[in-house]
């Protein structure tokens, strides 16, 4: 019992420490640099991006969408590290036939900061929407991260910490490709900062007042309270909490190995009608404008945490 009882002991301080491990600044310290780079924020960049990602139903590719989006993605990401040497792109293999791919922004220090985007969900987490073709819910986030990339190169961005962008393989089995990845980094003993998944940002909810979403189940408290900090501060959209009340996207996987992690989402989630607004999920639904203003909380992120 004595044994047990000092198994719980323990368990609960290793649990403690990978929460806290990291504080969130209660204030924010680069705002200069922050304001600079959305500046740089480039609709028609985004655009093209998802365009190009989202016409994956070709009849060379037709068998092999899920494999030939990976190889897309990779052929948009190639020129920017190929440009930078700090920088290096790796896929992650799986069980499965689609690969995870990470851009990875390398500095001499141990820690990391994590943007993370899932490439295909087909089947999981929003299921109403398996039809689609996937502008919104499985290109916006990956969209989001290529612009904040784009962005800090741009404004030739000095990290004091590493960053990942993280584009998850999530083909056939829910959440299972950031799973394995977040498994492997809490095996390895990463030291992960924070993770913020960014999934279905592009389509603002028309019958509700704008707003911009970031889920708290499944969530770091002290996270959350950062992006809403940087939100108000960056953005022209409050940043509202709202629960999924389920493992709805990556960052559930990034909570569940302990490490602090949070959603960024279009709107409100109310309950299973929030998909209806997209029918047709096109990417001439996609309100770009309304995803830049995820790429504003996503530069704030970044930016605040990395320098
Ligand atoms: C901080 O940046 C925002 C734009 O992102 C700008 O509107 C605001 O004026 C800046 N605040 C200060 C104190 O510089
Ligand atoms: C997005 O998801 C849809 C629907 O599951 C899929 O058909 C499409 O290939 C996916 N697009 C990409 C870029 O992975």
């Amino acid at each position: 019992m004595t044994f047990i009882f000092i198994l719980a002991l323990l368990c609960s301080f290793c649990y403690a420490d990978k929460f806290t491990r990291h504080r969130f600044p209660t204030q924010l310290s680069y705002n200069d640099t922050v304001s600079n780079s959305i500046d740089q924020i480039d609709l028609q960049r985004m655009y093209l991006f998802v365009a190009s990602i989202t016409s994956c139903h070709n009849r060379y590719y037709i068998s092999d969408s899920g494999s030939v989006a990976v190889s897309k993605l990779i052929d948009l990401l190639n020129p920017l590290i190929s440009a930078n040497n700090f920088l290096s792109i790796e896929t992650v293999e799986h069980p499965w036939k689609q690969k995870s791919v990470i851009v990875k922004w390398n500095t001499p220090q141990k820690e990391t900061v994590v943007l993370g985007s899932h490439i295909d969900s087909s089947s999981h987490f929003f299921p109403s929407r398996s039809f689609s073709p996937g502008a919104d819910d499985n290109a916006s986030g990956m969209a989001a991260l290529f612009e904040v990339l784009n962005v800090l190169l741009q404004v030739q961005f000095k990290p004091n910490r590493n960053i990942e962008f993280h584009f998850y393989s999530a083909e056939e089995s829910g959440l299972k490709g950031s799973q394995q990845i977040f498994q492997h980094y809490s095996r390895t003993h990463k030291n992960i900062i924070s993770m913020v998944q960014f999934d279905t940002i592009g389509i603002p909810n028309p019958h509700l007042a704008p707003h911009m979403a970031v889920v708290t189940d499944n969530a770091s408290p002290p996270l959350v309270q950062f992006l809403r900090m940087i939100a108000q501060r960056h953005s022209t959209l409050p940043l509202s909490p709202t629960k999924c009340r389920y493992a709805c996207s990556d960052h559930a996987s990034a909570n569940k190995f302990k490490f602090p992690s949070a959603l960024i989402t279009e709107s409100k989630l109310l309950g299973r009608n929030w998909f209806v607004h997209s029918t047709a999920d096109t990417i001439d639904h996609l309100d770009f404008n309304h995803i830049a203003e995820a790429v504003k909380i996503a530069l704030g992120y970044t930016i605040e945490l990395a320098t």
